[in-house]
């Protein structure tokens, strides 16, 4: 079992999202809507945010639903949608482990990006399971630089100093990883290892070609920051303005144009595929 769901894990982190946070691979959506044989049919986006994969998924389904605790991230995902154009996203509060009891019907797809991690993942795999059509897809989605070829980025703009940036939040919340009210060490096993405990079996991970051409400035690199659950804004309290002066220095010193290459790696999917009837 996982902890009890914290409330305050996002807090403050929803409006720094979309702007901070770098998009996944451009052929996500239709690579998910292919392998799920999507149109006319439902995807669930657990763990939903603010929409960024509900909202490009829902040219192709019949209807999406994004379902996310953080009620903070629905009402940016109700906005984003609502600019995209987008009307076939449903957008509800609620865990993970609440969606025996939600009674939300079939899908073909249900995602979660960057998302299972915070759930009670193999009870949550079953759950899915069951909530899918024969023949459905569950798809993990996440940004892989780890062992994926490495590019090179644009001239005058160095990559994002990220192991500087965590040494400055160390220097402000401490050496272990903050969330919400306490702080959290993220599972290690492989989720590959985990679905084989499932009745999904094993996995497939396929890599999309992550976005080589994202450039941020010193306020992106900021919002990307505090888009994290763990610097998110509310955890600073009095020392916040502080903390983003220092890292202001630190990124107009590490980069006196003042823009970064944002390699946010490939965009990893891994998929399992309940059989068909
Ligand atoms: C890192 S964000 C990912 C947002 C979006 N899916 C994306 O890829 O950009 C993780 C999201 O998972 C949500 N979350 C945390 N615990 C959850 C749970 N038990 N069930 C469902 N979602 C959860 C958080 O509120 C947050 O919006």
């Amino acid at each position: 079992m996982t902890a009890p769901y914290d409330p305050t894990l996002f807090s403050g982190t929803a409006a720094h999202y979309l702007r901070g946070r770098p998009p996944y691979s451009r052929s996500l959506s239709e690579f998910l809507a292919t392998e799920a044989h999507l149109p006319g049919h439902r995807a669930l986006d657990v763990g939903c945010g603010p929409g960024t994969v509900a909202v490009d998924l829902a040219p192709y389904a019949a209807e999406v639903v994004g379902l996310d605790p953080d009620g903070e991230m629905l009402a940016e995902a109700a906005a984003y949608a609502g600019r995209r154009g987008v009307r076939n996203v449903r957008w509800l509060q609620g865990r993970a482990e609440d969606l025996p009891a939600l009674a939300l019907g079939r899908f073909a797809l249900v995602v979660f990006a960057q998302s299972f991690h915070w759930t009670d993942r193999e009870s949550v795999a079953e759950v899915v399971y069951d909530l899918l059509e024969p023949g459905g897809v569950i798809a993990l989605v996440s940004h892989m630089v780890e062992g994926r070829p490495r590019l090179v980025g644009p001239a005058g703009a160095p990559p994002i100093p990220h192991d500087a940036i965590k040494e400055v939040i160390g220097r402000y919340l401490g050496p272990d990883r903050r969330a919400g009210q306490g702080t959290v060490v993220l599972p290690t096993e492989r989720y590959e290892t985990l679905f084989t405990r499932t009745r999904f079996g094993r996995p497939r991970t396929v890599y999309l070609d992550g976005r080589a051409d994202l450039v941020q400035s010193v306020e992106d690199v900021l919002a990307s920051v505090h888009s994290m659950s763990y610097a998110a804004p509310p955890l600073f309290g009095d020392r916040l303005e502080a903390f983003d002066a220092d890292l202001r220095a630190l990124l107009t010193s590490t980069s006196p144009a003042g823009t970064f290459w944002d390699w946010p790696g490939d965009t990893e999917v891994l998929l399992a595929r309940k059989p068909a009837l």
